[in-house]
């Protein structure tokens, strides 16, 4: 089981979401979103917005939770409110 660690950058508060492997596929937007983590969307995951963006300037609704675990091993997201 992986972990992803949701910082809020203004509060530092942490958050820890486990991951499964059917996870790996899903939207991260979306995903954080069921899991009740507030992500900035204005075109909801059409990728013209660029709301959704956390560290790096990835933008959530472009990828994977596996393909954002690839990228950060960590699972660190950095999220502007938590
Ligand atoms: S939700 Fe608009 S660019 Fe990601």
């Amino acid at each position: 089981m992986q972990i992803i660690t949701i910082v809020g950058k203004a509060s530092g508060r942490e958050q820890k979401l486990e991951v499964s492997e059917v996870d790996h596929t899903q939207n991260l937007l979306f995903w954080l979103r069921d899991r009740g983590i507030t992500i900035a969307s204005s075109c909801d995951g059409d990728g013209v917005c660029k709301r959704c963006n956390i560290q790096h300037g990835w933008l959530t609704c472009q990828m994977t939770v596996g393909e954002f675990l690839i990228q950060e091993p960590s699972g660190r997201v950095e999220v502007g409110y938590l």
